[in-house]
């Protein structure tokens, strides 16, 4: 290894180059040339040097000759390029060889020059072969900033769905703080069924957004009926039961997919597997999948919380209750899948209780967090609903 290095005044474009060759004298006037033009040089008269050097150097450009001692042809060129993807090489060759020198382009040679090379033929080809370089890189450069900016940009999309959701919501909350809680569970109730039932990653954090939103219409339910802590009568009860269309009217027509999800959710997550549900009638897979997921999801958490005028079943009642429904109330398939994540399901809602009052209307009780935080999350104390003196909505069989 002879490196000649020299750092003398750069001309445009200027590079670290490593030229190989056994001549010494070829190699030493190259290494001349180049450095003249402002380039940074060092020699190598091996392939075996040339790769012990690019081990432990940056190097932009190789200039190799192609007939080296013992490892002639390609094989110095292949072994660059399979270490070192970035770095350029310019082959130099003898007229003989010019058919290989041609076959290097496909083994990611840069160019090549045939010998006897002048100065200005060199400079020539390093400076276009360099300049190449740069554009590609550049457009590289450019290409992973714009994938930045969509990132960015997406991420700051899906922000403002979330805080579109939250202010929707909070309004509830503050009607009803008990429905905050649950529309809170539902929505990780959802994504958790939707993944069990095969939903992609994404999608079913959608249904996350989406299904916290499916009591939305109860926004247009007066607070005589909303917060009454009694049995409705069926009047009252048909009343209650305009919420889905209401819900359904303040989410329709959204170019946004998980707005288009919350309608569909707000407007079905009533209707029953058999057709005897509302507002509708629709039966079995004419209801969209995700409010046959929040149906499912609904009715166990409105069985598993305490109402004003019931405690929560027991969880063999609730399971017993939930089994019932299977193929009326439920889609069979999705009430297996239900099942099959219980425990996650219990561990939501031990970290979600219903009359956490200050946690409701803390900011970042509406910042949606992941499953995983809610299982990792210690179960909070569930306090009576007189111990805060808030009224306690009555969510009675509409849930
Ligand atoms: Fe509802
Ligand atoms: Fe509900």
């Amino acid at each position: 290894m002879h490196p000649c290095l020299n750092n003398s005044t750069a001309e445009i474009p200027s590079a670290t180059i490593l030229v190989v060759d056994d001549d010494a004298q070829s190699c030493e006037l190259w290494v001349r040339w180049l450095t003249d033009a402002g380039h940074t040089c060092a020699a190598a008269a091996s392939a075996a040097e040339a790769m012990a050097y690019l081990h432990d150097h940056q190097i932009d450009l190789v200039c190799t000759d192609v007939n080296l001692p013992e490892t002639p042809g390609l094989r110095p060129l292949q072994q660059i390029k399979k270490i070192h993807p970035d770095t350029l090489v310019i082959l130099h060759t003898a007229v003989g060889e010019v058919a290989t020198a041609i076959a290097s382009l496909n083994d990611g040679a840069s160019s090549y020059l045939v010998k006897p090379v002048l100065r200005d033929e060199l400079l020539f080809h390093v400076r276009s072969v360099l300049e190449r370089q740069r554009l590609i890189l550049e457009r590289r450069r450019y290409t992973q900033q714009l994938e930045e900016t969509v990132r960015e940009q997406t991420h700051l999309i899906r922000k403002a769905h979330e805080e579109t959701i939250h202010r929707l919501l909070s309004v509830l909350a503050f009607r009803d703080y008990e429905t905050g809680a649950h529309i809170r569970r539902t929505g990780l109730f959802s994504e958790l069924l939707a993944r069990a039932a095969g939903w992609d990653a994404s999608r079913a954090e959608q249904i996350r957004m989406a299904a916290p939103m499916h009591d939305l219409g109860k926004i247009g339910i007066a607070d005589a009926i909303l917060r009454k802590p009694g049995k409705l009568n069926a009047k009252e009860f048909e009343i209650m039961k305009t919420h889905m269309l209401l819900g359904a009217q303040i989410l329709e027509k959204s170019d946004t997919p998980v707005l288009q999800l919350a309608q569909e959710i707000a407007l079905s997550h009533h209707e029953w597997w058999n057709g005897r549900g509302y507002p509708h009638g629709v039966s079995g897979r004419a209801i969209p999948e995700s409010a046959r997921i929040v149906a499912v999801v609904d009715v166990y958490d409105s069985l598993s919380h305490d109402r004003i005028y019931r405690p929560a079943f027991s969880s063999p009642d609730i399971l017993s209750m939930m089994l019932d429904g299977r193929g009326t109330h439920f889609d069979a398939d999705l009430l297996e899948c239900f099942l099959s994540v219980l425990p996650d399901i219990q561990a939501i809602s031990q970290a979600n209780p219903d009359h956490d009052f200050q946690r409701a209307f803390d900011p970042s009780f509406w910042t949606i967090s992941t499953l995983e935080t809610c299982r990792t999350e210690p179960a909070r104390e569930n306090p009576p609903p007189q111990a805060i003196g808030i009224p306690v909505a009555h969510i009675a069989a509409v849930g």
